[in-house]
């Protein structure tokens, strides 16, 4: 009955075992994305930081206002993240 008796074909398994991919997070800061796939499970501020990752924000602006007092230390752990320019259509 129902869903249950939905068998996939093995066409279809294929297919849906290609979109698994692992989940990974970048963050656009000045220009620049960085990976923070494991950085994300230790950021002190929790969670908020996805909020970024998920839409692609500038968050530049949101890293400055909330690090005011410790902006060295941001940009310490960034320099250590692998990173790449941004594509100037993911700026906006
Ligand atoms: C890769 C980017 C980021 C890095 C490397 C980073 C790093 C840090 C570090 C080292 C701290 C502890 C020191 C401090 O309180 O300033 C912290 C705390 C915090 N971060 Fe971030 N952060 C990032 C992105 C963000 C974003 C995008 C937001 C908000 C939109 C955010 C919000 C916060 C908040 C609210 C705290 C304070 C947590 C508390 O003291 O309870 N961070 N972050």
């Amino acid at each position: 009955m129902g869903i249950s008796s939905y068998a996939l074909s093995k066409y279809e398994l294929h297919h849906l075992e290609q979109q698994v991919v692992p989940e990974s997070f970048e963050i656009l800061y000045n220009g620049r994305l960085y990976d923070v796939t494991d950085f994300v499970k230790h950021h002190p501020g929790g969670n908020v930081i996805k909020f970024y990752t998920e839409f692609r924000e500038d968050a530049t602006r949101a890293i400055e206002d909330f690090h005011k007092g410790s902006l060295d230390q941001v940009h310490g752990i960034l320099k250590n993240l692998k990173s790449q320019p941004a594509n100037s259509n993911e700026c906006k």
